[in-house]
Parts: structure tokens; C-alpha cells; sequence
């Protein structure tokens, strides 16, 4: 068996625009997941249960059940209530991004609970209600500590975007998939997948260390 690497020169353009639409779900995703997260983060908190049960219920069921159900229940089952099919990108990044908010609602609510409760007091002490505590206090300090495990989140959604492949959208994986049933090229194809997938971790890894060193600079000032 030998490896083609003319075959990998001529599906790269296609492989390049897989991973284009990959970057492009994913960022979507854990943008709209980063603001869904944060109001269920908030609403996890609150001291009132009819705020926090249906949160803490919402990103249990999306943490307790695979994403490929959760794929497979917004582009196949959806239809049958809303009467109409829904576009394979649009489902993408609907499940995506339903699934990225209760991850990063997590995410939030440890760094929301790891500032010390002396800073609230000390907000609430200066006459501040609890809304500006949580706006000028807690949030900004919640921020910094929260991107070691955004950079986790943004990773994990990258390479488990991989599953709308299933519904035919046309990411990476499903590139290759669709290049490998003309070409049979499943060893320069899903190497060539798989490198592609690495460089985008690493390069947002990179991203990420750098966010931090940046931030804790401006803590040494
Ligand atoms: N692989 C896990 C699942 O199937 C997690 C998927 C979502 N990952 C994430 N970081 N949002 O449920």
C-alpha cells in the first residue's frame, strides 16, 4: 500500500473548505453557547428555584444525553412538530450551540462561585445592588479565570462537530467521507483529516495560552 500524496493535493482545496465550515460551527456555537451559558449560569444561581430548577434540568439533560441524539432530535424529530425541514446548517449549529451553553453554563458558574463571597459583601457594603456586584465585582474577575477551560470547551466543540457529519452537513470529517467514496483514498484522506484537525487544536491552544499570559499581566500592574 502506498501513500498518494497527489490525491491529497487535489482534495486539499476541498478538505481546506471542510475545515473552514468546521471553524466556522464551532465558533458560532460557543459564541451563542457563551452567552445561553451565562444566562443559565446566572439563573443556576439564583435563589429562586422557579430560575434555577429549569436551568439545572436543561444542562443536565444536555450533559446526561449524547449529542448525536441531540443532532439527531433537532434535524429529524424537530420537522415533525414544526412541519417544516430544517436546513442542515441551521440544525448544526442550533445543536451545537444548545448543547456548547450547558458546558459553558458550568463553566461560568465555577468561576462565578470561586470569587470569594468577601467580595460581594464588600460591593454590597458600598451600596451597590446585587446586579451592579455581579456586573463590576464578580463578573470581570469571573471572566479571567473562566479561559483555561473556555480553551477546553472551544477544543472539545471543534473535534465534536465532527458529529453533524451525520446529518450531511459538510464539515471536515464529512469532506473526507464524501472525497474517500470517489477516491478510495481512506489512508492519505483520513490522515490528511486528522492533521487538519490538529492544526486548528493546536493553533487555538496556542490562542488560549496566550489570552492568559496577556490577562495575568494586566493583574501584575
Ligand atoms: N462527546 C460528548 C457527547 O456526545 C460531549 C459533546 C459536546 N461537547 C462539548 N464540549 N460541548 O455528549
Amino acid at each position: 500500500m502506498e501513500f498518494d500524496l497527489s490525491l491529497i493535493a487535489s482534495s486539499f482545496p476541498l478538505l481546506l473548505r471542510g475545515a473552514g465550515l468546521t471553524l466556522e460551527i464551532t465558533a458560532l456555537s460557543v459564541g451563542i453557547g457563551l452567552l445561553l451559558g451565562l444566562l443559565l449560569s446566572l439563573l443556576q444561581l439564583s435563589k429562586s428555584p422557579l430560575l434555577s430548577i429549569p436551568a439545572k434540568v436543561y444542562v443536565d439533560f444536555i450533559r446526561g444525553t449524547p449529542l448525536l441524539i441531540q443532532i439527531f432530535i433537532i434535524y429529524f424529530a424537530l420537522p415533525n412538530i414544526v412541519g417544516h425541514r430544517i436546513d442542515p446548517y441551521v440544525a448544526a449549529v442550533a445543536a451545537c450551540s444548545l448543547n456548547s451553553g450547558a458546558y459553558i453554563a458550568e463553566i461560568f458558574r465555577g468561576g462565578i462561585q470561586s470569587i470569594s463571597l468577601g467580595q460581594y459583601r464588600a460591593g454590597l457594603s458600598l451600596g451597590m445592588t446585587n446586579t451592579q456586584t455581579m456586573r463590576y465585582i464578580i463578573l470581570p474577575q469571573a471572566f479571567k479565570r473562566i479561559i483555561p477551560p473556555m480553551g477546553n470547551e472551544f477544543i472539545a466543540m471543534l473535534k465534536d462537530s465532527s458529529l453533524v457529519s451525520v446529518i450531511g452537513f459538510e464539515e471536515l470529517t464529512r469532506s473526507g467521507q464524501l472525497i474517500i467514496a470517489e477516491t478510495y483514498g481512506t489512508l492519505e484522506i483520513w490522515t490528511c483529516v486528522a492533521i487538519l484537525y490538529l492544526v486548528m487544536t493546536l493553533t487555538i491552544s496556542r490562542f488560549i495560552s496566550w489570552l492568559e499570559k496577556r490577562f495575568r499581566k494586566s493583574d501584575d500592574r
